[in-house]
C-alpha cells in the first residue's frame, strides 16, 4: 500500500485523535504509534499516571527483617523500600535532605542509612539522626529534615506505592479485586525468585501483549499451551481487568513437564479452583495466578522506549516445604523463563515497528478486548485527565 509521505503533527492530547480508540471493540482502531515513541506523551504519562496511581513493587517478604531494604529508580524517583524497627514497611525518596546525593543503593540489611557525601545519617523510619558539621547553622532543626515518605500500603503480600497524598487508599482502588481472590491466600504465599529484565519498548506495548491471547500460536508455538479462545472476561469494579480461563491441571508448566507439578493451592474455591486468571493491575502489573501458584510481570518505566522487567514468582507456604520443591521448581522456572523472552523479543520488535514514520493505527482483534481497556484507561486519564 503507497503511503503518503506528507507528515502531520500529531494532536496528542486532543480527544479527537482518539475517537477511533473510544469506540465500541469492534469497530475500534489501536493507539496511534506516537503513543508508544512520544517523549511528550510519555511524561503526561509519568505525571498523570505513575505520579497518582498505586504503583506495584513486588513483595514485602523481599524485605523480611528489620533492617532488610531494597532501592528501586521508578518513572525516575529513586526511592529507597525498607522494614523499619517496628516491622511496618515504608517507602522514602531516595534522596539526603541536604544537598540530595542517594542515600542507599542496591539491597541489602542496615541499621540507618549514612549519606555516601557528607555523611548524614537517617534511622530507618527516615527521621535525620545525625548531621555532623551542622552545628554552626542557624535555625537548623533535624526534625525538619528527613527522608520524605511515601505512601506505601499492601494487599496479599504485594507492595504498592503512591505519589499522590490526595490518592484513595489502595483496598478502594483495587474494588473487588481482594474479594475475587482471596482465596489464593496471596498473603501467605512465598516468593521463591525475581528476575529483572531490561527491555527496549514501551511499557504499554508489554501490558499489552501479556493481556492477549492472539499471540500464542506463533510467539509461542513451542512454549504456552493455547487458552480457550472464549475465555471469559471478568466484569471487575475498581482498577484490574483479568481474563478468567478454565482449564485442568496449571497454567504454570510446559505441556511436556504437565505431570510435574506441585498439588494445587489447597484454599482455592470457586473459579480460582477452576483455572487460572490473568490480571491486569493498571496501570503496569500483570498477575498470573494459576492452580499451583501466582506469577508477576512488574513493569517499571524508565523512559518512552525502555521498560524494566520483573517476573516474580510465588507459591504456597506447604509447597515451599516440600522436600521435592528445588527440583520440581525448576520445571516452572523453565516455562517462564522460555516465554518471557519470546515475550519480550516481540515486544523489542514491536516497538522497532511502530517508531517507524509509516506506523499507522491498526485493527484489534476479537481476542484483544483487554488491549482495548488498557488503551482506553491510558486515554481516560492522559487525554482526559481527571481534576
Ligand atoms: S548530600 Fe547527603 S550529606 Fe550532603
Ligand atoms: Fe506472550
Amino acid at each position: 500500500m503507497r503511503q503518503s509521505t506528507t507528515f502531520e503533527v500529531p494532536k496528542i492530547f486532543d480527544g479527537a485523535s482518539y475517537a477511533k480508540v473510544r469506540a465500541p471493540l469492534e469497530t475500534a482502531e489501536t493507539l496511534p504509534p506516537w503513543c508508544y515513541t512520544s517523549e511528550e506523551f510519555y511524561r503526561a504519562e509519568v505525571g498523570l499516571i505513575f505520579m497518582r496511581e498505586w504503583n506495584f513493587l513486588g513483595r514485602a517478604d523481599r524485605i523480611p527483617e528489620a533492617g532488610d531494604f531494597f532501592t528501586v529508580n521508578f518513572v525516575g524517583v529513586p526511592l529507597v523500600v525498607v522494614r523499619g524497627e517496628d516491622s511496618a514497611v515504608r517507602a522514602f525518596s531516595n534522596t539526603c535532605r541536604h544537598r540530595g546525593a542517594k542515600v542507599a543503593q542496591g539491597d541489602g540489611n542496615c541499621q540507618w542509612f549514612q549519606c555516601p557525601y557528607h555523611g548524614w545519617i537517617y534511622g530507618l523510619d527516615g527521621s535525620l539522626k545525625g548531621a555532623g558539621g551542622m552545628r554552626k547553622t542557624k535555625n537548623f532543626d533535624n526534625a525538619d529534615y528527613g527522608l520524605v515518605e511515601v505512601r506505601l500500603q499492601t494487599w496479599g503480600g504485594f507492595i504498592f506505592v503512591n505519589f499522590d497524598a490526595d490518592a484513595p487508599d489502595l483496598l478502594e482502588t483495587l474494588g473487588d479485586l481482594p474479594a475475587e481472590l482471596s482465596s489464593y491466600d496471596c498473603e501467605n504465599l512465598v516468593t521463591t525468585r525475581r528476575v529483572e529484565f531490561d527491555l527496549a519498548c514501551n511499557w504499554k506495548l508489554y501490558i499489552e501483549n501479556a493481556m492477549e491471547e492472539y499471540h500464542l500460536p506463533y510467539v509461542h508455538k513451542t512454549s504456552l499451551e493455547l487458552l480457550e479462545m472464549d475465555h471469559g472476561i471478568m466484569e471487575t469494579k475498581g482498577n484490574w481487568d483479568a481474563i478468567r480461563e478454565k482449564h485442568k491441571g496449571t497454567r504454570a508448566l510446559l505441556e511436556e513437564d504437565a505431570d510435574k507439578g506441585f498439588p494445587h493451592i489447597a484454599t482455592l474455591e470457586g473459579p480460582p479452583a477452576e483455572g487460572t486468571h490473568y490480571v491486569v493491575l493498571y496501570p503496569s502489573t500483570m498477575l498470573g495466578m494459576t492452580t499451583d501458584c501466582v506469577w508477576w510481570l512488574e513493569l517499571h518505566p524508565q523512559s518512552v522506549n525502555r521498560t524494566k522487567l520483573i517476573l516474580g514468582s510465588c507459591f504456597p507456604k506447604s509447597t515451599v516445604a516440600r522436600p521435592d520443591f528445588d527440583d520440581k521448581v525448576d520445571y516452572y522456572y523453565k516455562r517462564w523463563d522460555k516465554s518471557i523472552i519470546e515475550d519480550n523479543d516481540i515486544s523489542g520488535l514491536q516497538h522497532e515497528g511502530v517508531s517507524s514514520p509509516f506506523a499507522r493505527p491498526g485493527r484489534l482483534s476479537s481476542h484483544e478486548p483487554l488491549v482495548h481497556h488498557i488503551a482506553n484507561w491510558v486515554l481516560d486519564r492522559v487525554v482526559e485527565p481527571r481534576g
